[in-house]
């Protein structure tokens, strides 16, 4: 990994993370220690001082003719390109900005949903957040199609490749995939499953909510016709981004009122948009390009066809990439020191690449909510739950017990936040 990585040097540059626990307990007065990340990062500086730059000085509506609606106009164009160059889209017009994923998700499967009969299949995942399955139940109830489930494996927390891969067949019009597990830290191989979709002409849809954070994403590679992730998950604003194929969102009908545009993405960005959330989420990604400038020199060749923004992103994903490893095995060491604590997720450390720092557990009788709670007296926090990936804690038949304990580190946390977890959690 990049030697020069410091993070401290980038604690520094999120305010949250100075906070002090003040609430009263036995931890007032130590930091915050925020590894409730997969439900939410905490957002950079320039964040801050991009969406408050925007609601001071260009705060407008799109396309009037006067001076603060044409920048405001300038910024949402320049939002639309960094994601572009974040995600390897080859035009800011594949980029819709929306609500959040789930809404952007539930949108375009109206669209979808119309060039789906009696008769169709879709395939989604047992390994999913419910944003990724719920859409497809829906369109598939309404059109009369059958839902196929593709299972993961309950020892290894892997998807079922070999089953997946039956599933798929000349019948099969969209396959719903999730890139990284919410819950489970699983890595998926998407471009497989991408191009088993293909081989039989369906679409392929990807949940890259939780990859996103973590690691570089390369559209056109993947070769995916559809992928959504959330701003608010890589230190951005509460805001969901869909890439989709130019032609694709061309060809679609979107579920838009007149006379708002015809073309993409403006078809599927309906309503006065969040322009404030889009302004940060240009900040967030070109601190994520900053990473790279900064921390990704040894990582440039990997990256030959790359220049500018673009490499900068794909090396700073890189460094991130690899500093989870770090992170994920120091969250596995802790957790093994805590007798009867089951990790639900890939533990062997040869293997650390086929997960992000997202590990959830049991631990015997506790109830996950008592775990969260304790740990949250002492100023960590964690997730406990479903966390919405409910057909996993059903899987897992945890589901009537609460769900799981989730610990999700980000590149700005450290091993000494997790070490203080460790202790927090052999003290209770
Ligand atoms: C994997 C995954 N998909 C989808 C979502 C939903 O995202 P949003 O809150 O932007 O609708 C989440 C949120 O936790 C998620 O983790």
């Amino acid at each position: 990994m990049s030697d020069s990585f410091d993070v401290s040097g980038i604690r520094a540059q999120f305010p949250a993370l100075a906070q002090m626990h003040q609430e009263g307990g036995t931890a007032d007065g130590f930091p915050m220690v925020f590894l409730d990340n997969p439900g939410g990062t905490q957002v950079h500086q320039s964040v801050v001082e991009a969406m408050t730059d925007y609601l001071i000085h260009h705060n407008a509506n799109h396309g009037g003719a006067f001076a603060t609606s044409q920048r405001s106009d300038a910024i949402l164009h320049e939002a639309h390109a960094a994601m572009a160059d974040m995600l390897n889209s080859s035009s800011p017009d594949e980029i819709v900005f929306g609500p959040n994923m789930t809404t952007l998700t539930l949108g375009i499967s109206r669209a979808l949903a119309r060039e789906i009969g009696p008769g169709d299949e879709i395939v989604v995942t047992r390994m999913d957040h419910d944003a990724n399955i719920s859409p497809w139940l829906l369109a598939a109830e309404d059109r009369g199609a059958t839902v196929r489930w593709a299972d993961f494996d309950v020892e290894d927390y892997t998807l079922d490749m070999a089953g997946l891969r039956g599933l798929i067949n000349e019948r099969t019009k969209i396959v719903a995939v999730g890139y990284a597990s919410n819950a489970l830290g699983t890595v998926n191989d998407v471009a497989t499953i991408v191009h088993w979709a293909h081989e039989v002409g369906a679409l392929a849809f990807v949940d890259a909510v939780q990859y996103a954070p973590h690691g570089p994403i390369d559209v056109q590679a993947l070769d995916c016709d559809l992928l959504v992730a959330s701003a608010y998950k890589f230190y951005g604003p509460h805001l969901g981004v869909l890439y989709g194929k130019y032609d694709l969102l061309d060809r679609l009908q979107a579920y838009k009122v007149r006379p708002a545009p015809a073309d993409p993405p403006g078809k599927y960005e309906t309503g006065t948009q969040n322009h404030e959330g889009t302004a940060g989420t240009l900040a967030a990604v070109n601190y994520l390009a900053e990473i790279g400038e900064k921390y990704g020199r040894g990582y440039e060749d990997r990256f030959p066809d790359f220049s500018g923004r673009r490499l900068h992103l794909k090396t700073g994903m890189t460094v991130l990439r690899e500093y989870d490893h770090v992170l994920s095995a120091a969250i596995l060491d802790e957790l093994e020191t805590v007798p009867g604590v089951r990790v639900h997720g890939i533990t062997d450390r040869n293997r650390l690449h086929e997960r992000v720092p997202t590990v959830s557990f049991t631990w015997g009788d506790r109830h996950p909510r008592d775990i969260a709670a304790a740990l949250g007296e002492q100023g960590i926090f964690v997730w406990d739950g479903n966390y919405y990936a409910l057909a996993v804690t059903e899987r897992l038949g945890l589901e009537g017990k609460g769900g799981m304990v989730r610990i999700g580190a980000v590149h700005y946390n450290t091993v000494g936040e997790i070490k203080r977890l460790g202790e927090a959690l052999r003290s209770l």
